[in-house]
């Protein structure tokens, strides 16, 4: 059966990476018998210049219909002047809410040809392979009540909820447990029990959950000590599982252990593992247009559809040796680019994997 992909490729270089991924959907279903069909529609700021709203109906509609759903980025300076019900960042908010993508992957891994790109000794980073699991929909992202409220002394104070309940926790540690069973093992949850109600709920979940994984050895780390224990010796871990706001922060932490943000793809999940892709980089206004951002993470972002939504492991495992072989031959986008490598553009480094395909 042909599977519909909808593409949103959103703001600064998301159509430019996107294109890129593009091209090697169209090259695998050309050549290798891949049966998708694709629809692109506007999301975040572009779509606000069109429609007055970051997510309109017409692209929820598309991405609800949807098997997959391939994002770009969103975000830009322009908009952050905007309400923030109609800011670009509301429709990546939206979209989780809405296919109910409660488990973020965000894999960390070291290829070999970039350990000198780390800004970590190579021997702290070389053979780093970790995955950090991110609760999306819940948490102080998304806790009630929330806002800017004027106290009875007339000074405005901000408030947020951290929140969450029992089957939220449960939900997400399974797939943890799930994907530390595929891997080494191993299974850290993060938190910050010494302090929080929530955290210690959380805890109290995930020792519940172990219960049916006997073969996981599971540990638990407070938030701040995992951040320091990350750039300490960050190949301790295997699969991390941490809320939604400390899953942002340890993310992108652990993104720059591997030398560059624009190396990385994530999965977002529902229960029955459709998935939105996307590169956990931003949309990178400072760059946005001149055809050097790195479209590596939006490429690999398609290995991890094909593998987790669209059942296609060994297409997924061809993109990934793809991606090394063209690491292999020194090929750099300038993000990664490190002396006697040949530094290349956007549509280069897109092509250049094409054709490794
Ligand atoms: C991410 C991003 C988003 C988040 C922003 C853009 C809303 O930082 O996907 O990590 O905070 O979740
Ligand atoms: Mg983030």
């Amino acid at each position: 059966m042909t599977k519909k992909i909808a593409v949103l490729p959103g703001d600064g270089i998301g159509p430019e990476v996107t294109a890129e991924a593009v091209k090697v959907l169209e090259r695998l279903r050309r050549d290798f018998g891949l049966k998708i069909e694709l629809e692109t529609a506007p999301v975040g700021g572009a779509a606000y210049d069109l429609h007055k709203h970051p997510l309109p109906d017409s692209t929820l509609t598309l991405a609800r219909a949807a098997d997959a759903v391939l994002l770009g980025a969103v975000g830009g300076p322009q908009y952050d002047t905007l309400p923030r019900a109609l800011r670009p960042e509301k429709a990546l908010l939206g979209l989780r809410a809405e296919l109910k993508l409660f488990a973020n992957l965000r894999p960390a891994i070291l290829y070999p040809q970039l350990a000198s790109a780390s800004t970590l000794r190579p021997e702290v980073v070389a053979g780093l392979d970790l995955l950090i699991v991110r609760e999306l929909t819940g948490d102080i992202y998304f806790g009630e009540p929330r806002g800017v409220r004027v106290r009875a002394d007339g000074e405005r104070e901000g408030f947020n909820t951290m929140v969450y309940a029992e089957h939220e926790v449960e939900r997400v540690a399974r797939v943890a447990f799930d994907a530390a069973r595929k891997r080494r093992k191993k299974l850290c949850s993060v938190e910050k029990a010494n302090v929080l109600e929530t955290s210690g709920l959380w805890r109290e979940v995930v020792i519940r959950v172990a219960k049916d994984y006997p073969e996981i050895e599971l540990s638990h780390m407070y938030v701040d000590n995992a951040a320091m224990q990350l750039v300490r010796a960050p190949k301790q871990f295997d699969v991390i599982v941490t809320g939604n706001l400390f899953g942002d922060i340890l993310s992108d932490e652990a993104a720059m252990l591997t030398g560059s943000i624009g190396m990385l793809p994530s999965a977002s999940l529902d229960a029955a593992d459709k998935g939105m892709y996307e590169p956990i980089h931003g949309s990178a206004p400072d760059i946005a247009g001149k055809g050097i951002a790195n479209p590596l993470a939006t490429i690999l972002s398609v290995a991890m559809m094909l593998r987790y939504t669209l059942n296609a492991p060994v297409l997924a495992d061809k993109i990934e040796q793809a991606v090394s072989k063209v690491l292999d031959r020194g090929l750099r986008t300038g993000d990664i680019y490190t002396e006697g490598t040949k530094k290349v553009g956007t549509k280069e480094m897109g092509d250049a994997v094409v054709t490794a395909l």
